[in-house]
């Protein structure tokens, strides 16, 4: 038993019983599952919103997935989701309510945290940052000298800038042409440097987004930002025209000299990964416009009611999670490939890897315990059909099992002209022919059939029995991204509960960074730094002597 009274889940008679069919399926393959029911590739599919899911390319049968939602139901997954959309706090190591959903609520929901309904606040925000995103779209926003804004400079690390930053990407179409908005993460100054080199001062706005407010990388770009517009304006009152901050620490944001009044807030029940549909997505809300930014909270919506209330056997979040565990738990795969094919969803996968990874690479139970089992997969992934000509030859023929997400659309983005639109039935050929070449391979016989000499056979043969879903939707909107990212937030929160780990903290981020400033004066004074290891010496001794200090 665990001290929150569940049994270990690897002794339980569900995940006994998942080993067993596990090893009964030895054999299997796609090719087999295929031909024994002729209904299949129809069948096994679900439509939630606009999003078409076939996990009919996977190796399960009717079976395997009444064993899954078994597991589920053992571990009580729909009542952690519950629990998580009522506002109870399920983040129990930081004592937190989880409730990314209530950002995109109606205005007439009701959803109470410590006794206080939250939406009227959410939507408060939401109208203030529409008010705002609309004068600086119309130009009635000005800078220090009244000259309108044309660029917008969002500076954020993590779940501060990977939403936005994605979200503004897949979104390019539906954004106003006529402003440059760029996104600034990393502490390298280069980033800062290529992202303000050829901008004008008086036309760029900078948003600071950080939750607490304290992360170092932004607070120190966000000084560097300060200081290259007022090297140019030079009058300190000119930063209350061109800063505005997204936090929950008002406090903060007053030292850093940024005016509360112009700062969009979010509240601790927002984690910074599921924070870009709140005041963090203020950037990309200027891009777009408040209408489209609201149709994506829509899209958002439609998913949370699904996966709030459809059963499970039609619950596509429950399905995508369960079937993670199935490969990650029962046979061994280390990693899943998310790979869309749309030029738009470039960073999707980059953003997901911090939805997933910061949420479920954790060792230790919400018991306290070291987990026996595996949790979170390596996430990876680029537009295809780019990863075609790097890395699926290790998908096709490599020795690891890499379940994979193809993402796909039917219609090309509306502002493509037609030459380029003509383009995109070859795209899409790529899709389709990628999914089928991995689950049905190619066999020795049809590869000698074609005349290949058999020397060459071996190398010919595709095994096949590589399992993918396919995600299609008719067109890529603003809610059709809220629907997709809504989907993937709701995987991961079934594989967390499966697994009895706390998906809502981060506690693994905070050695790195407590070290960085323990080492930070050994490189810019050579100072003692008590406890630092013979190879961390030798190597910042390295980095003194090349740096000629
Ligand atoms: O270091 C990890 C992290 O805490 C992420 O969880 C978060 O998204 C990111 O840093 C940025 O944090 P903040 O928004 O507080 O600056």
């Amino acid at each position: 038993m665990n001290a929150d009274g569940r049994t270990r889940l690897n002794q339980t008679p569900e995940w006994t019983a998942l080993a067993k069919h596990r090893e009964e399926f030895a054999d299997t393959h796609l090719r087999d599952l295929f031909a024994a029911d002729p209904g299949r590739g129809s069948g096994y599919t679900l439509q939630v919103g606009d999003l078409f899911v076939d996990y009919s390319k996977h190796l399960v049968t009717d079976e395997t997935l009444r064993l899954l939602r078994e597991l589920a139901a053992a571990t009580d997954v729909f009542g952690l989701r519950d629990a998580m959309f009522r506002g109870e706090k399920i983040n129990t190591t930081e004592n937190r309510a989880v409730l990314h959903t209530a950002l995109r609520a109606p205005r007439d929901a009701v959803i109470e945290v410590d006794g206080e309904n939250v939406v009227p606040g959410v939507h408060a925000v939401l109208d203030k940052m529409a008010g705002f995103a609309e004068r600086v779209r119309s130009g009635e926003w000005t800078g220090h000298t009244g000259k309108r804004i044309r660029n917008v400079v969002n500076v954020g690390i993590g779940g501060s800038d990977l939403g936005p930053a994605m979200a503004y990407e897949v979104l390019r179409a539906f954004t106003d042409r006529d402003l440059t908005v760029r996104f600034v993460s990393n502490v390298d100054g280069a980033d800062l440097h290529e992202a303000t080199r050829d901008l004008d001062p008086s036309e760029t706005l900078f948003i600071v987004a950080s939750k607490t407010f304290t992360t170092i990388e932004t607070v120190t770009n966000a000084t560097s930002a300060r200081q290259w517009l007022l090297a140019s304006l030079g009058d300190e009152a000119a930063v209350a025209k061109h800063f505005v901050a997204l936090s929950t620490n008002a406090e903060k944001v007053a030292e850093f000299g940024i005016d509360t009044a112009n700062m969009f807030e979010f509240w601790d029940w927002v984690g910074g990964r599921y924070s870009y549909d709140s005041a963090i997505g203020l950037s990309l809300m200027i891009a777009i416009g408040p209408d489209r930014f609201r149709e994506m909270l829509d899209g958002f919506h439609l998913v949370d009611e699904h996966f709030r209330t459809a059963p499970a056997e039609s619950n596509v979040p429950l399905l995508l999670g369960l079937l993670g565990i199935w490969y990650g738990n029962f046979h061994d795969a280390q990693s899943h490939a998310v790979l869309p094919y749309s030029h738009y969803l470039s960073k999707f996968t980059a953003y997901l890897q911090q939805l997933d990874m910061e949420s479920n690479g954790k060792y230790v139970g919400r018991d306290g315990r070291e987990v026996q089992w595996q949790t979170g997969p390596v996430v990876w992934g680029t537009p295809g059909t780019n990863g075609q000509h790097a890395y699926y030859q290790l998908i096709h023929q490599g020795t690891k099992l890499i379940p994979a997400d193809f993402i796909g659309f039917a219609e090309p983005v509306a502002e493509l002209g037609d030459e380029l639109k003509a383009q995109h039935d070859l795209l899409m050929a790529n899709f389709f022919a990628q999914t089928q070449a991995l689950a049905f391979g190619k066999t020795p016989e049809e590869v000698r059939a074609e005349g290949v000499p058999e020397e060459l056979v071996a190398h010919k043969t595709f095994r096949g029995n590589h399992p993918t879903t396919t995600i299609l939707a008719r067109e890529l909107t603003p809610s059709v991204l809220g629907q997709l990212v809504a989907l993937y937030e709701h995987k991961v929160f079934v594989q967390g509960a499966v697994w009895n780990i706390d998906s809502f903290d981060q506690w693994g981020v905070e050695l790195g960074k407590v070290l960085a400033k323990r080492v930070e004066p050994a490189l810019t004074e050579g100072a003692e730094v008590p406890g630092l290891d013979a190879s961390t010496q030798a190597l910042v001794a390295k980095y003194r002597e090349l740096r000629g200090r």
